[in-house]
């Protein structure tokens, strides 16, 4: 499932121990399995090799260009959400037909941007936004591609925050509204509408919410045939959900399984968004334990890497497991927190962590996927460094950042003194 175990109760990543990197590269540092991250893409893709749909990563949940570039060279696109992904997509080389655009507020500079480099297709979320891309791109004199983001009404386990396939989120545009608009299509001159999107939501480990959302889009696609509208695209989303603690999520191959026949039904070729099922297991989280200490109440074990580095615990109370890098037998119920001013600073709690010392290391499982991503310089923080490893061999993909990184973009303006 991903390449991180012990060897002689030393935990490796691929080849590679942790704790040498730990040393190396200093603490909180992020690791990522290079071989990790490629299988669980390639599983997808052979999962689904029966249709060949096109694997558009999902940049929001590991940005760093070297993952970027290591699954575009695999073949991968990439499901962009700004003008700062469209950019990161354009670095490492992704070709734009294999580039998809979501998020419900584009601005009209990240429009422009995207129409410019070509991209495949837009998927678009609201009545104003099509309207919006139809005038920009006939200022532009072009005619631009984009997919209808259907919301399906479709309910999914899941923390409330990733949601998005109920009517009450604030995603994509329901059916009615969608066929009205697609009635009225050739209104927007400068619009190709050539494909439908959904994306129900994240984490989802079972399939029947994501079959569910296919058939009713499924059916809205008959509805739309009936009336001579064809389109070329039907874009699944991600979603897919993975082991954190106990979850036994659907596999690809299961995944596969239940979704094929009704996508070959369609007709129509197929696009996917998938995030997390990619880059979750292929990365972790290193910190370095500061100090232990011991309340009236409970124990803390206090490290280096805090909400600021991985905010899902405290965003969402996301669990991941927590590994010493030295195995050991001996466990304490701890919270394991950061050095953050919240009390909301947890990266685990009341928890049986193993016994550790000052300097001691451990690693938080499964941080591969919007970890890094949604890290901050809270606190005044530079944010981690990241490793990858590939074998025996392990190469850095971000410096840690210094304290002149974070006032890069300040100034004391003139008018200050003045004051
Ligand atoms: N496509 C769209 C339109 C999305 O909004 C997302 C994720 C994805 C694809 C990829 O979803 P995935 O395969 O990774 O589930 N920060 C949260 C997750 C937020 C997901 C946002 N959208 C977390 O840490 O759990």
């Amino acid at each position: 499932m991903h390449d991180f175990r012990y060897k002689n109760n030393k935990l490796y990543c691929e080849n590679v121990r942790v704790e040498d990197l730990a040393k190396k590269f200093g603490t909180p540092l992020y690791v990522y399995s290079y071989h990790t991250l490629v299988d669980h893409y390639l599983k997808l893709q052979s999962a689904f090799s029966e249709i060949k749909p096109l694997i558009c990563y999902s940049v929001k949940a590991n940005s760093n260009l070297s993952i970027l570039k290591a699954l575009v060279a695999k073949g991968a696109g990439l499901d962009i959400v700004s003008g700062g992904e469209l950019f990161r997509a354009k670095k490492v080389g992704c070709p734009a037909a294999r580039i998809v655009y979501a998020s419900v507020g584009k601005t009209n500079q990240e429009i422009r941007a995207a129409i410019s480099s070509g991209i495949l297709f837009f998927n678009v979320e609201s009545l104003p936004e099509l309207e919006n891309i139809n005038r920009i791109a006939a200022s532009l004199d072009k005619i631009t591609r984009v997919a209808i983001r259907i919301n399906p009404d479709v309910e999914v386990k899941t923390h409330k925050y990733i949601m998005t396939g109920k009517l009450t989120n604030k995603f994509g545009i329901d059916l009615e509204s969608a066929y009205k608009i697609l009635l009225l299509r050739a209104k927007f001159r400068n619009l190709n509408i050539c494909g439908l999107h959904i994306h129900i939501g994240s984490q989802i480990t079972e399939s029947e919410p994501f079959v569910e959302a296919i058939k009713k889009v499924s059916v809205f696609i008959q509805r739309l045939k009936a009336k001579g509208i064809s389109l070329e695209y039907l874009n699944i989303g991600g979603g897919l959900g993975i082991i954190y603690d106990r979850e036994a999520p659907q596999t690809a191959q299961i995944y596969a399984s239940q979704i094929i026949p009704l996508l070959k039904n369609t007709g129509l070729k197929i696009i996917m968004e998938p995030g997390r099922f990619i880059v979750g297991n292929a990365g972790i989280l290193v910190v370095k334990v500061l100090y232990v200490k011991r309340t009236l109440q409970k124990k803390f074990i206090i490290v280096d890497g805090g909400m600021n580095d991985l905010v899902r615990p405290a965003l969402y109370s996301a669990f991941h497991n927590i590994w010493p890098l030295n195995k050991t037998a001996k466990c304490e119920k701890a919270d394991l927190v950061g050095p953050i001013c919240e009390s909301g600073d947890f990266l685990a709690k009341e928890r049986s962590i193993a016994k550790v010392k000052e300097g001691d290391y451990l690693a938080v499982m499964s941080a591969g996927a919007y970890g890094f991503s949604m890290a901050s310089n809270y606190n005044s923080r530079g944010r981690a460094a990241e490793v990858m490893v590939s074998g025996s061999k392990a190469f850095q993909i971000r410096k840690r950042e210094i304290p002149a990184d974070l006032v890069r973009k300040e100034v004391i303006s003139g008018e200050l003194k003045k004051l």
